[in-house]
């Protein structure tokens, strides 16, 4: 195939990143059409990315023969029609994560899938893509540091005052499957795929009490227990004071690997009355901006030379179901089985 002709549908925050690189930086794409229900999105796409064919409906970009691929970055409870709506149509997809908000949703999207292994389906987790984890990943397959038994992970985003993620904490499913959703794919990546026991999960509202009305909080901690033994300890919080914080711990029998320990925003460190600190990256695209890169790289690579996929469509269901579990045991206060 030569380039790779793709539609984006959703131009908002994350969207709009996704057009760029791949407008700019993704080797074999071509950016033709662009979707978004939102005239001032549209009109973002008008000024930005010349040339590309606008729409307001998912319709009628799907209806473009030249559209080849589609890049879904929409809000989570449309992802799984939209994944369907672009297969029934002979497009392949990239959809954000995660793939759906419960389990039958995610089944429906594989078993539309399965009805078409010609085409190349996708959940975007980014931190598989990432340089820093996929050098964790090796050095855990060569076995530097033994086997792993204990993977600690967290998902800490910087206080937004304004509270913008309150309004949208009731669609997004709530900060576990939100943030730690990440952390999840990474423990079962990491850990080698062992299949999941029980969760348990608690948190509190110490910033934004509003949160309690959809049941939500702003820092939630979660353990999950897999049937070989092994173990997942989660964090996520939407109140840190000093930036956006991914770190990850994989503890092993002869020694442990950590991702992240600190979140410098560069190699600079000050040092002056206060001490020696540096400045820390401010959101999750200042922390994984190449990972998005070599993500959508990935995906283009794979369509364009019918290579397989770093991971599938069933990663993406089970870590929905470990995240539903997780954020019904934070609601019921109880011991989830899986
Ligand atoms: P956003 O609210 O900023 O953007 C959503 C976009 O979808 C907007 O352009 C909106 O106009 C568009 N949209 C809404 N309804 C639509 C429809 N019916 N048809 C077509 N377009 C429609 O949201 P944001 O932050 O960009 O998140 C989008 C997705 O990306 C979410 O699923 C989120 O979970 C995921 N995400 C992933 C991250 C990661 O680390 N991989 C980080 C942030 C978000």
């Amino acid at each position: 195939m030569s380039e790779l002709n793709i539609g984006i549908v959703g131009l908002g925050r994350l969207g709009r990143r996704h057009a760029l690189n791949l407008r700019d930086r993704i080797r074999g794409a071509r950016l033709v059409a662009a979707c978004s229900p939102v005239d001032e999105e549209l009109d973002w796409a008008a000024e930005h990315l010349p040339g590309v064919h606008r729409h307001h409906t998912l319709e009628a970009m799907l209806a473009e023969p030249d559209v080849q691929a589609v890049f879904l970055v929409t809000p989570t409870a449309l992802h799984a029609g939209q994944i369907i709506a672009c297969l029934h149509t002979g497009k392949h997809v990239f959809c954000e994560k995660p793939l759906a908000l419960n389990v039958e949703d995610c089944q429906k999207v594989e078993a539309v899938a399965t009805a078409y292994p010609q085409l190349k389906a996708m959940v975007g987790f980014v931190r598989r893509f990432d340089a820093s984890y996929q050098d964790a990943a090796e050095k855990l397959q060569q076995g530097l540091v033994g086997q792993p038994y204990l993977l600690r992970s967290q998902t800490c985003d910087l206080n937004d005052e304004n509270g913008f993620f309150v309004k949208f904490a009731p669609s997004s499913g709530g900060i576990f499957m939100d943030c730690s959703i990440h952390d999840i794919d990474l423990a079962r990546w990491l850990l080698g795929s062992p299949k999941p026991l029980r969760v348990w999960a608690t948190g509190t509202n110490a910033l934004h009490p509003a949160l309690a009305d959809c049941g939500d909080v702003d820092n939630g901690v979660a353990m999950l227990e897999f049937a070989d033994g092994k173990l997942a300890c989660f964090y996520a919080s939407r109140t840190q004071a000093h930036g956006h914080e991914t770190l990850t711990e994989i503890f092993a029998t002869a020694g442990r690997l950590t991702v992240g320990a600190n979140p410098r925003a560069n190699r600079v460190d000050i040092s002056d009355v206060h001490g020696v600190r540096n400045e820390c990256v401010q959101d999750f695209y200042q922390r994984f901006a190449e990972a998005f890169v070599s993500e959508a790289q990935h995906f283009v690579d794979a369509v364009r030379h019918d290579q397989p996929l770093a991971l599938s469509l069933a990663d993406a269901t089970e870590a929905t179901r470990i995240g539903l579990a997780i954020t019904q045991a934070l609601r019921s206060k109880q011991v989830v089985a899986l």
